[in-house]
């Protein structure tokens, strides 16, 4: 197993007091932000401004994972407001390689999602143009669902074809992510880990990063 990084979403927090919720998670290594536009998912949750006032009221890179649809005239916006990161749906992309290169271009990590239901194969060759790819692990839209394990083959098969290729490419997994199933994703070969409900849903969110990553490194040396 590779590195883990451990990404709370904010999705699970208290969207009244973010910026207190986002002191509860100062330990993690990224703040994970779930755009959702109530078309390419069925819930609608926060757009620019908001994200920009959550990256000025936060200490930690902004990993920003856009839900929607007509995502390559949305996405740039959310570079220029100084994400570590963008990811935008494969699905909701007309030109996803394209889409990439401009985020690169303005400064962000270019990352891509799929569907639990889209194959990756068709976009192994879109590896060097992205500096993540993420894999989701529940229909996107919603926190606290279930991990859907019938994704362990497809992440393997995507950190091999990572590691194949010698990119630095990150393999991110988003849903359903818990002190149960971080390991089997692990294993399969993600190294970043988005945790919404098993961080925000816990009394200490920081002790719960924590517990995540100690189920992943138990030594707590890095692997
Ligand atoms: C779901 C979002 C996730 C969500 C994960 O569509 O993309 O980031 O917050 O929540 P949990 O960890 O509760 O499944
Ligand atoms: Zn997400």
């Amino acid at each position: 197993m590779g590195s883990c990084r451990i990404h709370p979403s904010i999705l699970s927090a208290d969207f009244a007091n973010l910026e207190s919720e986002l002191r509860r998670i100062s330990t993690a290594d990224a703040v994970h932000v779930d755009v959702m536009d109530n078309h390419f998912v069925p819930n609608l949750t926060i757009g620019l401004p908001v994200v920009k006032r959550i990256g000025e009221a936060s200490e930690l890179p902004l990993d920003v994972h856009l839900m929607i649809n007509d995502v390559d005239r949305w996405a740039p916006g959310y570079a220029d407001l100084g994400a570590d990161s963008v990811t935008f749906h494969a699905e909701a992309s007309a030109a996803p390689i394209r889409l990439a290169r401009e985020l690169r271009s303005r400064g962000t990590k270019a990352a891509m999602a799929l569907r639990p239901a889209t194959a990756v194969e068709p976009y192994l060759d879109m590896l060097p143009e992205l500096d993540m790819l993420l894999l989701m692990t529940v229909e996107p839209g919603f926190g606290g669902q279930a991990f859907l394990d019938v994704i362990l083959p497809k992440i393997r098969r995507a950190r091999a074809a990572i590691d194949g290729s010698g990119l630095p490419v990150a393999l991110q997994v988003d849903g359903g992510i818990t002190r149960d199933t971080i390991l089997r994703a692990a294993e399969a070969g993600a190294d970043v880990f988005v945790a919404g409900s098993s961080v925000y849903g816990t009394e200490d969110p920081d002790a719960a990063i924590d517990a995540l990553r100690h189920v992943v490194a138990p030594t707590g040396t890095g692997l």
